[in-house]
Formats: structure tokens, sequence, C-alpha cells
């Protein structure tokens, strides 16, 4: 028998504390936020993710009267990216959500559904991709998977 841990480190800044780039990515997220379909949440979530060419795909949630017909922002933008340039790795995300048109305090928290994506994403391109959650004031920066310990991996946990 034997005890295992998980150690998980992230970084908490400012948006002035962010190198430009960053504070340009997180901007773009707001942008994309305020494109989201989420008539039935009022919950509007953007993504903008910057791949290794530079190139930026932005994703927004989109929701559905069937409910479960819906998607995240983080897997739109990654989806979209993984269609079009399939062999550009994700380098980096900004996600921010919006509450009645306000970034909500805390820095968002993506979905189990997500992290399980943003786990198999870094796996497919054989690096890992940085997450910026952006709240109002506040941004964590974390790598995606780490957000994901013991990940299903279709045989078991990864
Ligand atoms: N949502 C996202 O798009 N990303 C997250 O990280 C959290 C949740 C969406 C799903 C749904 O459209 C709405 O927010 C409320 O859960």
């Amino acid at each position: 028998m034997q005890k295992n841990q998980f150690t998980i480190e992230w970084i908490s800044c400012r948006y002035d504390e962010l190198p430009a780039a960053e504070r340009a990515l997180a901007e773009a997220a707001k942008e994309q936020a305020e494109r989201a379909y989420a008539p039935y949440s009022n919950f509007k979530v953007g993504a903008a993710l910057r791949l290794a060419s530079g190139t930026i795909v932005g994703g927004a949630n989109q929701e559905n009267a069937a409910y479960p017909s819906g998607l995240c922002a983080e897997r739109t933008a990654l989806f979209s990216a993984a269609t079009q340039y399939p062999a550009d790795a994700p380098a980096q995300m900004a996600i921010i959500a919006l509450l009645n048109g306000v970034a909500t305090d805390a820095p968002v928290s993506p979905c189990g559904g997500c992290r399980q994506v943003f786990t198999e994403t870094e796996q497919r391109y054989g690096r890992t991709f940085e997450l910026l959650l952006c709240g109002k004031d506040e941004v964590i920066k974390i790598t995606a998977s780490s957000l994901m310990p013991l990940a299903f991996g279709g045989d078991g946990a990864k």
C-alpha cells in the first residue's frame, strides 16, 4: 500500500503584471465572451487560444434549448483550432466569463469535460499549454493538464 499525492502549481497575478501579449489574449477572450450565445444561463464565456504559430482562434459558449447539446467556450475554441489548423499546437488560452456583462470576480474555472479535453490535447501534440483563467482583477496562470490529475485515458487513469 502506498500513499501518493499531486502537487499543483499555479501563478496568480493582476492584469498589470501580465506581459502585453497575454493582456491582449485576455482582451480577445473578453471580445469572444461578448459574442457567446447563452440565453439560458446568461453566463457568457469567451476563450482566445494562441497557437504555436501565433494564430489566435476564438471560442464562446453556444447553448441550445436541448441543454446538453451546447458546448463550452474552451472546447469550441480547441475543436475549431484542431479543425482549421490541425498541425499547429495550442500554446496558451485565455478564458473569461461575463455575468450580466461584467467579468466574474473570481477567475473562471473550466468544467471537468473541458479539463479532460485539455489533457488529451496536450497528449496529442506532445506539449503542454498554459491557461490564463481571468477574473475581474485577478488572473490565474496554470498548465492545462494540471487541472485534471488521473484523467481518463481510454484504458484507465493516465
Ligand atoms: N461554460 C463555459 O463555456 N466554460 C466554462 O469554463 C464554464 C461553463 C458555459 C457552459 C454553459 O453554456 C454556461 O457556461 C453555464 O454553465
